[in-house]
C-alpha cells in the first residue's frame, strides 16, 4: 500500500471511530443537559421558533426573522403535505427538517421535497440528520409518495455528502436561471 491510500485509510478509520463515539454520546443519558431525555423526532411548536431562528442564522450568518414566522405559518400545523419536524435533546431543538409533498409541478407525479435541514454544529455526525430525514420520508410514504427529492448548490459538499449518503442520486431534471432587468 502506498502513503497515499494508507493514509486515506486511516483517516476514513478516524472518522467512523469519532462518529461512532459521537453516535454513542449523543444516545447516551451523560449527553443532554438533564441527564434523562433521549433524542426525540417531533413536529415543530411556535415555541421552537427562536430556537430555529438561532440555529438557522448559527449555520448561515443571516438572520431572518420575518422568512422563519412566515414559514412557520406555512408549516407549522401538521398535515400530510406539510412537514416541519425538530430534533429535541435535554439541551433542547438542535436540529430540523422541512419537506412537503407537491403535485405535477414540473410535469412529475407527486413527490417529496426536502428544502431545509439543519443540525447544529455541536451535535452533528451523531445520526441526527439521518433520523430527520428518515421521519420525513416515512412521513411522505404514509401520505401516499413514494419518490423524493432536494436542490441543492453542488458546490455544499457537507450536504452533498449527506444527502448521497442517505441514498440520493442526482435526477432528471436541470434547473434553469436569468437575471430580470
Ligand atoms: C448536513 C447536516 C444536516 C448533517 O447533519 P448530521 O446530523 O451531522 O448528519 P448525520 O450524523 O445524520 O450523518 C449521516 C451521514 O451523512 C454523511 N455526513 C454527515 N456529515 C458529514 C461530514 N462532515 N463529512 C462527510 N460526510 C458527512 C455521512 O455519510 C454520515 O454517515 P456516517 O456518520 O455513518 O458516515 C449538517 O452537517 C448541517 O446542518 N450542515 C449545514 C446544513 C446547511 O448548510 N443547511 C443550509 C442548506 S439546507
Amino acid at each position: 500500500m502506498t502513503a497515499k491510500p494508507a493514509r486515506r485509510a486511516a483517516a476514513v478509520r478516524e472518522r467512523a471511530q469519532t462518529s461512532a463515539a459521537l453516535r454513542g454520546a449523543a444516545r447516551s443519558p451523560a449527553n443532554d443537559a438533564e441527564g434523562t431525555t433521549p433524542l426525540r423526532i417531533r413536529p415543530v411548536r411556535r415555541g421552537d421558533l427562536e430556537a430555529i431562528i438561532a440555529l438557522d442564522a448559527h449555520v448561515t450568518g443571516v438572520e431572518k426573522r420575518d422568512y422563519w414566522r412566515a414559514i412557520y405559518k406555512r408549516y407549522g400545523e401538521p398535515s400530510a403535505e406539510r412537514k416541519f419536524l425538530v430534533a429535541e435533546s435535554g439541551s433542547g431543538v438542535v436540529g430540523f427538517v422541512i419537506g412537503e409533498t407537491r403535485d405535477w409541478e414540473f410535469g412529475s407525479p407527486r413527490c417529496g421535497w426536502v428544502f431545509a435541514i439543519d443540525v447544529h454544529p455541536d451535535a452533528r455526525l451523531a445520526g441526527i440528520a439521518a433520523r430527520l430525514f428518515e421521519a420525513v420520508c416515512a412521513g411522505f410514504r404514509r401520505a401516499g409518495v413514494r419518490k423524493v427529492r432536494t436542490m441543492l448548490d453542488p458546490g455544499n459538499t457537507l450536504v452533498m455528502s449527506f444527502f448521497r449518503s442517505q441514498g440520493m442520486m442526482a435526477g432528471p431534471f436541470i434547473q434553469l436561471e436569468m437575471e430580470l432587468e
